[in-house]
């Protein structure tokens, strides 16, 4: 059956809304949840409210836009395709599809090392504004490896996750029994066959000795730098004084974000954390953010706060699992069609006339 827009979608939330039509119950748990009791997931929504925009009147909006330039890239809109592995949990095409509706918008998509599509069938249907997004591998002939094909294929940036490579089980996800099915492998990495873990030694920890054993550390960082022609960007920021060491040690941009809350439970919201990385790198040096944006008001607010774009993730698994290509073209479409509405409201023509002057702290409810 072709893909439609189902009925009832009419702002880009919605998508949200109507999941559970589209997604299997384990497999929505597993895309909803976050990590541990969920309060960092929750957080990330509950810091928009924390803000209201503040309408301006009479301005001249005849000659608005949403146009940016972003790593050398012009852009229609500020939104990216956040890397979400695993796509074919939400459509028989997965990252193809996500892959083709970024062509159609413009969109740059952020390709994760733990794609269904391998990243040089994704590059086959995407547009040119691609990054990929690594993770750093335990052998480092194998990272190289995915280096070289992520230049191969012609994306244009590496986008190192560093908040994720310890995450607690979703509580959602277990509850409603989701476990990954066996098709749902990461095409990227079938041919490293991962070394055995040696066996902890009595009194160990299973977290520093165990699962942190190859966490990256600035090392690695350095390393990943010489290594690679491509510029790299950190995903996973949220302290200041973490985005002045990577901007010193040459990295291209960051990511404020806490893995949609999938990473360290009870850690701040992106958006909470997002005016103290601006304001800590100086105002010209690109910084992105995620987590919780569902709305084109959400994406003004984060502009607003020092973003320069915003990253989408569940959205676009939702979007895909309803409507394959079409639905992510369709979210796209309405996402930006929202932030110029807010933006023509709030008096703001273009992006740079988005100011923490165009918010207002919220009053309780
Ligand atoms: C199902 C799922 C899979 C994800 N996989 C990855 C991944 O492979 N790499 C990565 O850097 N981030 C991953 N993320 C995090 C997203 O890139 C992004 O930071 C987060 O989803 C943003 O929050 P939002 O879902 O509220 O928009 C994943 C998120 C979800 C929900």
């Amino acid at each position: 059956m072709p893909d439609h827009i189902p009925p009832g979608i009419a702002n880009a939330i919605d998508y949200e809304r109507l999941a559970p039509q589209a997604l299997e119950a384990g497999r929505l748990a597993y895309i909803a949840g976050g990590s541990g009791q969920d309060v960092t997931l929750a957080a990330n929504r509950a810091a928009f409210e924390h803000w209201a925009i503040v309408p301006r009147l009479l301005r001249n909006m005849s000659t608005g836009h949403s146009r940016l330039t972003l790593g050398g890239m012009e852009l229609p809109h500020p939104y990216l395709l956040a890397p979400v592995a695993h796509g074919l949990l939400a459509h028989p095409q997965a990252e193809v599809a996500t892959a083709r509706a970024a062509e159609a918008t413009g969109t740059c998509l952020v390709a994760s090392t733990l794609t269904s599509h391998t990243l040089e069938e994704i590059a086959a249907s995407a547009g040119p504004a691609r990054w990929f997004q690594l993770y750093l591998q335990e052998n480092r002939a194998h990272t190289l490896d995915l280096l070289r094909r992520a230049e191969a294929a012609g994306y244009r940036a590496i986008v190192l996750t560093l908040d994720a490579h310890l995450q607690l089980p979703s509580r959602s996800a277990l509850v409603a029994g989701f476990t990954m099915p066996p098709e749902c492998t990461a095409a990227n990495l079938v041919r490293y066959p991962p070394a055995p873990a040696p066996p902890l030694a009595p009194g160990a920890s299973r977290v520093f000795q165990g699962a942190m054993r190859h966490a990256p550390t600035w090392d690695d960082l350095r390393w990943l730098l010489k290594s690679t022609r491509l510029p790299v960007w950190i995903k996973g920021v949220a302290h200041p004084d973490d985005a002045c060491a990577l901007q010193d040690a040459g990295v291209a941009g960051l990511v404020v974000s806490n893995h949609g809350g999938r990473g360290l439970d009870g850690s701040p919201a992106s958006l909470a954390m997002l005016p103290g990385v601006r304001a800590a790198v100086g105002r010209d040096y690109p910084v992105l953010m995620d987590g919780g944006v569902r709305s084109g008001s959400d994406a003004f607010k984060a502009l607003a706060l020092g973003a320069d774009a915003v990253l989408i993730g569940r959205l676009q698994l939702y979007a895909l699992a309803a409507a394959g290509a079409l639905g992510v073209a369709h979210l796209l479409q309405l996402l930006t069609e929202e932030l110029h509405a807010t933006m023509a409201q709030a008096g703001c023509a273009t992006l740079a006339d988005i100011t923490p002057e165009s918010l207002t702290p919220a009053p309780p409810c």
